[in-house]
């Protein structure tokens, strides 16, 4: 091997779905029931550090400063063990991680998490993954992850197997001027993680129903996307988070994610709208909602946002680039 330092640093954005991925058909290899849609998020980003090192005694890694040695760090070994696999590194491995925004908030942490492991153990090992590759082994890590990898705008496609079920790029980071307001209304540990969530979403009545209205919902809204029709894309967005919701409440048991401060958000949303004012919302498995404007509204629509009592802080995103090598101290 012609490389001295197996170490590599990678950027990678969380990202928001305008077609949600809720419920796995494989639990193992995340393979959803439906396509989902996302846009990257400019200001939710996790960088991680991957090194493998012969003079490391044991796999450790850490998060936000602390090291972390549950079920989380099992997670980070599983796509770490298949780099070693695919590479023949054996060494130790130190995986450093830090976010940007608050973990386990509904702004999908695991997202960036592992489209930022699966480049950065990939390069450290030493390994050239194609977009396809990365993607899916980012998905093998958290399914979300898969879109994070390709830049803009991502469909995940769910395949059937293992190398069918990865993200594409469906429009360019510089396609349309888009902006995701985070509005954070819960900061903290949510009760349910959406692992959980996807696992009861087909315990709900209602699942079968959305899946049979999913492709259509997902054709219209790629195209009100394309097309650059915020009305309708909002209107899209809308519906589909709330029946995700929907899933949620009915699942057995039912999880419900909404707090006073999402209500709040939601309301006065409606109120704005009435007056011309237009901004849609999603969210994700979360009390978070994620505001939609076009940019020229953002900064009055941010400033009316942070007046809600609610509302503890705002990020606001534009559309970015997926998963990037940073890689200062490199080779
Ligand atoms: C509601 O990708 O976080 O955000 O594969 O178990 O890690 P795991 O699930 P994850 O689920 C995301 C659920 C969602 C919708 C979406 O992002 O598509």
């Amino acid at each position: 091997m012609k490389k001295t330092k197996f170490k590599a640093t990678a950027k990678s954005p969380a990202n928001i779905a305008f077609i949600k991925f809720w419920g796995k058909k494989n639990t193992k290899l995340n393979i959803p029931f439906n396509d989902s849609i996302s846009m990257n998020l400019t200001n939710c980003v996790t960088t991680t550090t991957v090194e493998f090192n012969p003079r490391f005694r044991s796999d450790r890694v850490f998060l936000d400063r602390k090291e972390v040695k549950d079920e989380k760090k099992m997670r980070v070994l599983k796509i770490i063990d298949l780099v070693r696999e695919k590479s023949n590194v054996v060494w130790g491995v130190k995986v450093v991680s830090k976010n940007n925004f608050p973990s386990d908030a509904g702004i999908a942490s695991s997202a960036s998490a592992f489209s930022a492991l699966a480049l950065a153990a990939s390069v450290a090992s030493g390994l050239n993954l194609s977009k396809k590759e990365l993607s899916i082994l980012a998905r093998l890590g958290s399914g979300s992850a898969s879109r994070s990898i390709v830049d803009g705008f991502a469909q995940w496609k769910k395949g059937t197997n293992n190398d069918t079920s990865y993200a594409v790029q469906i429009a360019p980071v510089i396609y349309w001027d888009l902006i995701d307001i985070v509005v954070v209304v819960e900061s903290g540990k949510k009760k349910n993680s959406s692992t959980e969530g996807h696992s009861l979403a087909p315990t709900s009545p209602f699942y079968k129903t959305r899946q049979k209205l999913l492709p259509k919902r997902l054709k219209e809204i790629k195209s009100a996307l394309l097309k650059k029709n915020f009305k309708k894309f909002g209107e899209l967005l809308e519906e589909e988070a709330i029946e995700l919701h929907m899933i949620a409440m009915t699942s057995k048991p039912p999880i419900f994610y909404w707090n006073k401060g999402t209500v709040e958000v939601i309301n006065k949303l409606h109120e704005w709208r009435e007056k011309g004012l237009l901004a849609y919302f999603t969210m994700d498995a979360g009390a978070n909602v994620h505001v939609f404007c076009l940019a020229k509204d953002t900064k009055k629509i941010n400033s009316r946002l942070k007046k809600i009592p609610e509302v503890l802080f705002t990020i606001i995103n534009e559309s970015s680039e997926g998963s990037q090598l940073f890689n200062k101290h490199l080779f």
